[in-house]
């Protein structure tokens, strides 16, 4: 097996070391190439560049597979619950029931905000979009948790856990009473007897006179839809938190900026667009089949469909689907027109000569929307219900970072395309 990658340019050679991966995934190392020979290597928006060595997540998009620290999702999916899986995700290894324990008591403990911080919901007009909202009042949430946010990372990484457990309890009570604002309804403190996404159901949909009754499962299926997007190593959101985490900003100015990015339509804002999209192909009388030649001729995208990454169907998608059908009977929707023209795109999608040679399938958030729809969330909280399910992939990723001793700044070069050196023309003499 090679040990080195020869690189000829011109009439010389350089050599870049091998990198090889548990899963024998291959890269060359082209650090000293710069040095060494003068050129960069170009890759726009990084479609084949490894950004980072990393032991949290592993992707095979050619054979679909996903795996948390070894795990397959399938059985993360089919046995664990979001919070062991977020501390898997977090620690490396699957809790003892003791650890579980003491990890689901301390999240529990964290739920509530800073009287102080309710206030800061005055400020936004109701209008506000919930991501605008969220990434302010994480990035806030640090101002109350000053020996946490430090910008020391060695003083932040002490305090880790327990800011971690602040950011994974509190984004869910954030989500929820800026739903509350919006709707100008009374905000409900979380209860310390409930499951995690059994509280954010009851924080989002209790009143002050009666509790929210779950009668269709719908917080099991929110913990299976935050359990399958907790992590998806080197996405566009994962990849802002490193950046910024390489700078050495603390962990809640780094999760305050993925939430902005994960907001963009390609990346977790296509959740909200699926629903879009799906509504409006069925006030426009089509069955799909329109909408899909109007996706061929590059009118419009066919949102939840095609990943960068997954050359193969999505496997989140997969069981994600199924989950659909599920809440969908359960609440005696199974004939939900929006579900019937999302079944009837996909067929004729995977059917399609031009979704087959471009390996477009699925992705998580083809179906997930229909979840999300069924168990009364907004569209305009899709995506924060994706920020909430990615915070443990945004921590381990943070501190992977912020504990390499030998880890830099994140800094990409370029090639500069702009006009060469001119000399500068006076105000009056143009
Ligand atoms: N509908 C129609 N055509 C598509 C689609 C789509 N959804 N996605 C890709 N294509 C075409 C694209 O036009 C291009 O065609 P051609 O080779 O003729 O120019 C080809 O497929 C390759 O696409 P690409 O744009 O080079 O692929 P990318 O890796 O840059 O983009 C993507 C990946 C996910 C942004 C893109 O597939 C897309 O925009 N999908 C719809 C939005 C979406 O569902 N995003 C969620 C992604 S999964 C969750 C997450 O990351 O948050």
């Amino acid at each position: 097996m090679e040990d080195n990658v020869t690189l000829k340019i011109g009439d010389n050679s350089y050599e870049c070391p091998v990198i090889t991966g548990t899963e024998n995934e291959k890269a060359f190392d082209i650090r000293k190439i710069r040095a060494e020979s003068g050129y960069i290597s170009y890759d726009e928006s990084y479609g084949n560049t490894g950004s980072c060595q990393s032991e949290i997540t592993f992707i095979n998009g050619e054979e679909g597979i996903l795996r948390y620290r070894g795990y397959p999702i399938e059985q993360l999916a089919g046995s664990s619950s979001f919070l062991e899986s977020t501390y898997l995700i977090i620690y490396g290894e699957l809790p003892s029931q003791e650890q579980l324990n003491l990890f689901r008591e301390k999240v529990r403990r964290s739920a509530e905000i800073h009287v102080g911080m309710e206030n800061h919901f005055d400020g936004f007009p109701t209008s506000s979009h919930p991501m605008a909202i969220l990434s302010a009042m994480l990035n806030s949430l640090g101002c109350y948790y000053p020996e946490m946010s430090s910008n020391d990372r060695h003083q932040d990484l002490e305090s880790f856990d327990d800011a971690a457990a602040v950011l994974l309890s509190k984004v869910r009570t954030i989500a929820a009473m800026t739903y509350r604002m919006k709707v100008g309804r009374p905000f409900i403190y979380p209860k310390p007897d409930l499951s995690y996404s059994e509280n954010f159901l009851h924080m989002m949909f209790s009143n002050p006179y009666q509790d929210f009754e779950d009668k269709s499962g719908l917080a099991e299926a929110l913990d299976l839809f935050f359990l399958l997007h907790a992590d998806h190593e080197q996405n566009c959101s994962t990849s802002t938190v490193r950046m910024v985490a390489s700078g050495g900003a603390n962990l809640f100015a780094s999760v305050s900026a993925g939430v902005c990015a994960l907001w963009g339509p390609l990346h977790g804002g296509a959740n909200q667009a699926v629903i879009k999209m799906l509504q409006e192909i069925h006030d426009s009388g089509d069955d799909g089949h329109r909408f899909i030649e109007s996706a061929k001729s590059g009118k419009a995208k066919l949102m939840g469909f095609g990943h960068r990454v997954y050359k193969n169907y999505d496997p989140r998608a997969r069981i994600l689907g199924k989950a659909a059908e599920r809440v969908l009977s359960s609440i005696g929707y199974e004939n939900d027109p929006l579900l019937n023209i999302a079944r009837n795109l996909e067929q004729a999608a995977l059917d399609d000569d031009y979704f087959v040679e471009r390996k477009l399938y699925p992705n998580v958030d083809f179906y997930s929307g229909l979840i999300l729809k069924a168990a009364g969330i907004p569209p305009e909280f899709f995506t924060v219900m994706f920020a909430i399910g990615r915070m443990p992939g945004w921590l381990a990723n943070w501190h992977e970072v912020a504990s390499n001793d030998k880890a830099r700044i994140h800094r990409p070069r370029q090639i500069y395309q702009g006009p060469a050196q001119r000399d500068y023309i006076p105000l009056e003499q143009r």
